[in-house]
C-alpha cells in the first residue's frame, strides 16, 4: 500500500506548490536566476515555483535547510558552485553535501567580474593590483560569506598574487552591492548577472572577467588570465538540488520542466543581457549534473586543502 500511495503521489507530482531555496539575499545573482527559473518551470509544472531566500554561511545554511527537508519534490535548493566546496570549508556541517542531495539538473554556467567602487584611483587591472602590494594593502573585499562564489574568487586572487585583501561578509552580493555602489567597501569579484546593470550604469568600476576568453557583452573588460594571472578562471555554473532520496520520476519532471523553462525566449534574452547563458539539454539532467558536483568536490577539495 505505501508503495502505490507513493506511486500516486509522484503520478500528481506537482499538486501544490513548489519551493525553490536560494541561500543567499534577494535580489542578488543566485537570486536573479532562481526567478527567471521558476517563472518559467511553473508554467511547465502547472503550479507556481515559489522563491524562499535564507542567506548566511556562504549558502551552507540555506543548503542545509534543504538537505534535511523531505524528499517529496516540493522543496528544492538553487545555487552554484560553492555547495561543492561547504565539505571542505565548513569542518562542522551537519550535512556532507556529496551525500545529502539529489541532481536535478544544471542551469548556466555565469562568468564572473573583478570590479570597484566607482571612485577607487587605479585605473586598470595593472595599477589596481600594483594598488593592493603597496598602499591599498588590505582593501575591503565584499562577499557573501565563506564559500560563496564571489568569496572563492577572492581566495584565487589571494593565491596567485599574495595580495592582502580585507573580506567582508554579506548573506549575499546583492546587499554587498548596495555598499559597492554606495563606496562602503573598496572591490568585490562578482557575478555578471549582478554587475552588468551597475557596470553599464557606470555606478562601479570594471576591472576584469574572470573566464579565459573576453565576454561578449563586455569585450572591451579584459580577462585576468590575460593580465598577467596566466591559468586564472573561475565561473559560476547553478544547478537545482533535491534532497537525497526523491524519487528518480519527480527529478525527471522537474529536469524535464527545467529543460523546457531554458529555452524561454524571455529567459534567454535575459541572461544574454545579464552575460550569460543558459545550458543544454542534455546538461540539464540528473547525470550530467552529478558528474558536475561529483567531479568539483574532489577539484575544489584539493584546491581548498593545499591552500589551507
Ligand atoms: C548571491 O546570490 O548572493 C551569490 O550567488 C553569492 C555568491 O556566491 O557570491
Amino acid at each position: 500500500l505505501a508503495a502505490s500511495t507513493a506511486a500516486l503521489a509522484q503520478d500528481a507530482y506537482p499538486s501544490k506548490p513548489v519551493t525553490i531555496l536560494v541561500p543567499a539575499a534577494a535580489g542578488g545573482p543566485s537570486d536573479t536566476v532562481a526567478r527567471l527559473v521558476a517563472e518559467a518551470m511553473g508554467a511547465d509544472l502547472g503550479q507556481q515555483v515559489l522563491i524562499e531566500n535564507v542567506g548566511g554561511a556562504g549558502g551552507s545554511l540555506g543548503a542545509g535547510q534543504v538537505a534535511k527537508a523531505e524528499p517529496d519534490g516540493y522543496s528544492l535548493l538553487l545555487y552554484h558552485v560553492g555547495v561543492s566546496t561547504f565539505g571542505a570549508l565548513y569542518p562542522d556541517l551537519t550535512y556532507n553535501p556529496g551525500e545529502a542531495f539529489d541532481s536535478v539538473g544544471l542551469v548556466t554556467d555565469v562568468p564572473m567580474t573583478l570590479v570597484g567602487r566607482k571612485d577607487l584611483e587605479p585605473a586598470d587591472v595593472g595599477s589596481l593590483m600594483t594598488w593592493l602590494k603597496g598602499e591599498g594593502a588590505g582593501a575591503t573585499f565584499g562577499t557573501a560569506g565563506t564559500g560563496a562564489v564571489s568569496d572563492l574568487c577572492g581566495r584565487l586572487l589571494i593565491e596567485a598574487t599574495g595580495i592582502e585583501l580585507t573580506v567582508v561578509p554579506y548573506k549575499g552580493t546583492g546587499p554587498a552591492m548596495t555598499d559597492l555602489v554606495g563606496g562602503q567597501i573598496d572591490l568585490m569579484c562578482d557575478q555578471t548577472t549582478n554587475t552588468a546593470g551597475q557596470i553599464e550604469g557606470q555606478q562601479i568600476k570594471p576591472y576584469a572577467v574572470t573566464t579565459k576568453e573576453p565576454i561578449s557583452i563586455f569585450p572591451q573588460i579584459p580577462t585576468l588570465a590575460s593580465s598577467g594571472l596566466a591559468d586564472f578562471e573561475i565561473t559560476a555554473w547553478h544547478a537545482i538540488w533535491a534532497p537525497k532520496g526523491t524519487p528518480e520520476p519527480i527529478r525527471l519532471r522537474l529536469s524535464a520542466a527545467l529543460q523546457k523553462a531554458l529555452k524561454d525566449p524571455k529567459l534567454i534574452e535575459r541572461f544574454a543581457n545579464l552575460g550569460t547563458v543558459p545550458v543544454t539539454d542534455e546538461m540539464a539532467t540528473p547525470a550530467a549534473m552529478d558528474e558536475r558536483f561529483q567531479s568539483e568536490i574532489v577539484r575544489w577539495g584539493k584546491l581548498l586543502a593545499a591552500k589551507n
